[in-house]
């Protein structure tokens, strides 16, 4: 069997229920992203973190342990609260990752959620502004009220690159 890991950066929960279903599905194990996290011996690596303010958490680790990274298999995702018809989801991954070579990685994005009862201080104050700026009526009340777009069926891509 394939020997792999997947690992995330979660603040509100999406990113670890999505990190959670990959390992069910692929029986890697799943951890959460830290300073110490190891991929000595891991043949598939997934790295999956939440975006904030269109930047994706986990890029840092990502950077520095690129030279490691780069032999292996490597998959990331990025989560974030916006619809994934929507083109800019596309540009989280390459703009957290500048400069690498990402042609050999499988990158997807897997929609979240809003939860506006879960932000406090500091993202509180930041979304509510971005609530205040966003011209679109049925945005606006999604950031006010809350959306999920959580679902097993959008790591379904992600799932066949990992077994291609
Ligand atoms: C302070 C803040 C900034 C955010 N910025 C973005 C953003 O730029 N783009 C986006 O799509 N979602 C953004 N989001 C939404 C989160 O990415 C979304 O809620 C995601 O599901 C959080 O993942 P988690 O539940 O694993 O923490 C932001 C959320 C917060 C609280």
């Amino acid at each position: 069997m394939t020997k792999g890991k997947v690992l995330f950066v979660s603040k509100y929960g999406s990113t670890k229920r999505y990190a959670k279903m990959i390992g069910k599905a692929t029986g890697f194990k799943v951890e959460e992203l830290g300073k110490k996290s190891s991929v000595d011996g891991v043949e598939v690596v997934v790295v999956g973190g939440w975006v904030m303010a269109g930047k994706m958490k986990g890029a840092k680790w990502i950077k520095k342990n690129w030279d490691v990274l780069k032999g292996k298999k490597l998959v990331i995702f990025a989560v974030g609260g916006t619809e994934p018809e929507k083109p800019e989801v596309n540009d989280f991954i390459p703009r957290s990752l500048n400069g690498l070579n990402l042609k050999k990685v499988g990158t997807f994005y897997l929609p979240g959620a809003i939860q506006p009862d879960k932000w406090g201080g500091f993202h509180k104050i930041i979304m509510k502004n971005v609530a205040k700026m966003e011209e679109d009526p049925e945005e606006k009340r999604k950031l006010s009220e809350g959306v999920s777009y959580v679902s097993k069926k959008n790591i379904e891509p992600l799932l066949e690159f990992i077994e291609k």
